[in-house]
């Protein structure tokens, strides 16, 4: 399979290179081994897309950010990677949406993998719209699209919050690895096997993917997660729309 990567110069994209080498690594940012690729240039997209079998897109604005920023990278540089793909015949994307696509939700014990969206800044309203345009064009034009609601993905947990919502490197490349294979429309939560994970497990079943790490071990030095913080976003539902 060869597979394109977006915003491989990123903190995930870099995790991801090391642990799926036949990636073809891009980047607006190019860095050594990763060719520059900016996804609002639909031409560029459209050029990258011929022979491949796959894209995984991570590439865009990974946080709170101005509205015309946030639209214009992620929802229309998203919306080139699809347009991109139905023109060339690659049959399937992965694209990086976020638990902040559902960030108001109250904390829920087995919240859904496709709960319906609320999200809690302009970045995730974001990642709602790349969701229901990746729906769009499976639904329109057949394209294998697998929506991946990520939590915190890092090298290890920082914060209390992160017991539940991690996600390691290695779980993130398991999952990645699963939805390469998986055929029609998901929505599934980015996240590992932690003890304290809020979030269901059938999106991921649904798609072979078998998580393994678990945040616990380290819950010794993090201390409690806050229980007043009992949003799905965390500390994003309390910023500043756009700042
Ligand atoms: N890290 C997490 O815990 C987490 C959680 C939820 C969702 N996500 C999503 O996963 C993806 C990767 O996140 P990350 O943590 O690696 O973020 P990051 O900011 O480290 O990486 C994003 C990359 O996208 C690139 N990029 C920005 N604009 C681009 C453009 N126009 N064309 C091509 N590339 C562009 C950046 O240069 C950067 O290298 C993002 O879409 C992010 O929203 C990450």
């Amino acid at each position: 399979m060869t597979i394109l990567l977006t915003g491989a110069s990123g903190a995930i994209g870099t995790m991801l290179r090391e642990r799926l080498p036949a990636l073809r690594a891009t980047d607006v940012r190019p860095a050594d081994g990763v060719a520059e690729l900016d996804v609002t240039d639909a031409e560029a997209v459209r050029e990258a897309c011929r022979g491949i079998d796959a894209v995984v897109h991570l590439g865009g604005i990974a946080d709170e950010g101005p509205f015309e920023d946030v639209l214009a990278v992620n929802v229309r540089g998203t919306e080139r990677v699809l347009q991109a793909a139905r023109e060339t015949g690659v049959p399937r994307v992965v694209l990086a949406s976020s638990n902040h696509a559902v960030g108001l939700h109250p904390y829920t014990e087995d919240l859904p993998d496709d709960a319906q969206p609320r999200p809690d800044s302009y970045y995730g309203w974001s990642k709602a719209a790349m969701e229901s345009l990746g729906r769009l064009y499976h639904d329109r034009y057949g394209l294998h699209v697998v929506c991946l609601r990520i939590g915190s993905c890092k090298p290890r947990p920082e914060h209390p919050r992160d017991l539940a919502s991690w996600l390691s490197p290695d779980d993130m490349a398991r999952l990645v690895r699963a939805s390469l294979t998986a055929t029609g429309f998901h929505i599934v939560w980015g996240v590992s096997a932690n003890t304290r994970r809020w979030w269901s497990r059938a999106g991921g079943d649904a798609i072979g993917y078998e998580p393994r790490d678990d945040a616990e071990r380290w819950a010794g030095e993090l201390g409690e997660p806050d229980p007043t913080d009992d949003l799905v976003g965390g500390p994003m539902t309390r910023r500043p729309l756009g700042g």
